[in-house]
């Protein structure tokens, strides 16, 4: 059984101590795939040098919402970069994390919005998928991707359990990448929510360090819990972890275009 964690965070300063180790500890407990994820242009490039370096880790490259610069000049600048590393890597198979958050910023949403569109046209440049961040910002996302078409599709990582945003996602082709937030005893929809994407369209992730599932919260979080995302899905659609851990696998592989 295989599993791919299709979003974490491996440079974080929390695996500092001991990520070599840790790498070779979940590459030998099934976990045959991981795409660790930047979001701004230090934590893209510590991405890119941790899968170049591993065979089995490959990463993201993009500026999130809550890691944008502060000016509109800064902004091209920095994405500029952004691109030209993207695009010089074998290994980078996605744009992300990109998109909205309203709940942390909401004094720039304008400067947000810029930054979500001119890195989903550097994906379609670069022929990648993106990853989306939305965080009560549903609706601009929504109006954002329909405007401007992501043309390889792309992922809602850690998805909120939110109806419209997963509706709409599915309508626009894109993939659902469910996190620890579904394990949650107060996650009172995760089984609406689960049952309405279809087995060809759902991912899974860690999003480690953070948001660790149960029954492990409080400690810090690796690729190898997202077996603990497969079993909670297996349990709601009614089929075994083995088999979700198959679907999810080859859907990642499909949507990040990795053989
Ligand atoms: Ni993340």
């Amino acid at each position: 059984m295989d599993f791919f964690d299709s979003h974490a965070h491996l440079d974080d300063e929390k695996f500092e101590d001991d990520r070599d180790k840790l790498i070779e500890d979940i590459r030998k407990d099934n976990i045959e795939k991981v795409v660790t994820a930047g979001y701004s242009l230090d934590t893209s490039k510590k991405a890119i040098e941790i899968a170049k370096k591993y065979d089995f880790i490959y990463a993201t490259c993009g500026i999130s919402p809550n890691d944008i610069p502060q000016t509109e000049e800064e902004l091209w600048k920095t994405l500029n970069e952004m691109q030209k590393i993207a695009k010089e890597n074998s290994k980078v198979v996605a744009i992300g994390e990109i998109g909205l958050d309203y709940y942390w910023n909401k004094d720039n949403k304008e400067l947000q919005k810029k930054a979500f569109i001119e890195q989903i046209k550097i994906a379609n440049n670069l022929n990648l998928p993106i990853q989306i961040h939305t965080r009560e910002a549903v609706m601009d996302t929504l109006e954002i991707l329909k405007q401007n078409k992501a043309i390889k599709n792309g992922v809602f990582h850690c998805c909120s359990l939110n109806r419209e945003l997963v509706k709409e996602g599915l309508k626009l082709g894109f993939y659902i990448s469910f996190a620890g937030p579904i394990t949650f005893k107060n996650s009172k929809n995760a089984n609406e929510i689960i049952n309405m994407i279809p087995n060809d369209r759902i991912l899974i992730e860690t999003d480690s360090p953070y948001l660790t599932p149960e029954p492990l919260r409080g400690k810090r979080n690796d690729p190898r819990n997202v077996k603990f995302m497969a079993k909670k899905i297996a349990e709601e659609k009614g089929l075994s972890i083995e088999e979700i851990a198959n679907i999810t696998y080859k859907n990642a592989c499909k949507i990040f275009n990795i053989k």
